[in-house]
């Protein structure tokens, strides 16, 4: 790795870079969605990606070599990015992947728009587990894609001076989990009966309890979906699905502390 790193937006010229890199085996090997795709229907994608100020992309450039790339699109919660990104599949090794997720994390943009960042990757993905590690993502558990098992990693952007109080109905099993979480990212905390936001997991309750205090009912039985959000702050399609229920509690946590600020 040189000493000339720069980072820079996506343009238009990225395209064909960004299809060969993403279609290269050893790539490929890695994704989640492992559907094949043209180079055309990628063009579409790439053209809307960046006629959309909702989403961002970064190249890293060594010299004025692109040596790896990063997106970030929004999650499930407001406020809330999911990243995605490569190194260039003949320069993997070279702390390249780990450069670009440290400086594209770290930009204005980045920091204006999101509260916290959200990534997966196969389990056996060593070399993505190694660099969210060193930039400072914590894992929250694994989650699912078809038959594939994967490691779910959040990274909190947001400084909150005062953090949530959440009140969670849930089995012990999940609570001492959340207070983990919660605690690790510093976004929210358990809070008692007097707490404002009230979140169910799981557990049954009266019809009374879930018109009268609930805001939010996470379903963890089968799949982790989000199937109640009343007075929320802001316009969700319901449901809303998740990797799993510590990603979501975080996620709604980060949403509710970014839509407070705003
Ligand atoms: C994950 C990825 C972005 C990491 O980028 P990178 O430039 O290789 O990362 P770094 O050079 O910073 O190295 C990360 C660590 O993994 C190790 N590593 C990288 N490639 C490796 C390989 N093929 N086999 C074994 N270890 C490898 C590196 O040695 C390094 O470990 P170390 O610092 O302890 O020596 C890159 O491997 C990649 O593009 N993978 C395919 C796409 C992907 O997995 N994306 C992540 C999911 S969103």
């Amino acid at each position: 790795m040189g000493n000339d790193l720069k980072l820079r937006r996506w343009c238009e010229s990225d395209c064909r870079t960004i299809y060969e890199w993403r279609v290269d085996p050893s790539t490929m090997r890695w994704c989640i969605d492992q559907s094949m795709f043209s180079y055309e229907e990628h063009a579409r994608w790439f053209a809307a990606f960046l006629s959309d100020s909702g989403r961002c992309g970064f190249i890293l450039e060594d010299g004025s070599n692109p040596v790896a790339q990063i997106r970030f699109d929004p999650a499930e919660m407001p406020g809330c990015y999911r990243i995605s990104l490569a190194a260039a599949p003949n320069l993997t090794g070279k702390g390249y992947g780990s450069s670009i997720l440290r400086l594209a994390c770290h930009t204005e943009e980045i920091r204006r728009r999101a509260a916290l960042l959200v990534a997966e990757t196969l389990h056996e993905n060593l070399p993505s587990q190694k660099i969210f590690v060193r930039n400072g993502f914590i894992q929250a558990g694994q989650g699912k894609s078809g038959s594939a098992e994967l490691n779910c990693w959040l990274l909190p952007l947001a400084v909150v001076a005062q953090p949530l109080p959440i009140q969670f109905f849930a089995e012990p099993v999940w609570l001492e989990d959340i207070e983990k979480i919660l605690s690790a990212t510093g976004l929210a905390f358990p809070g008692d009966a007097t707490a404002r936001i009230k979140m169910f997991l799981g557990a049954a309750v009266s019809k009374e309890e879930l018109y009268s205090s609930t805001l939010l009912h996470l379903n963890v039985s089968d799949s982790t979906l989000l199937d109640l959000a009343m007075r929320f702050p802001a316009d969700l399609k319901l449901p809303v699905e998740f990797y799993n229920p510590l990603t979501a509690v975080v996620q709604i946590a980060a949403s509710l502390s970014y839509l407070q600020q705003g």
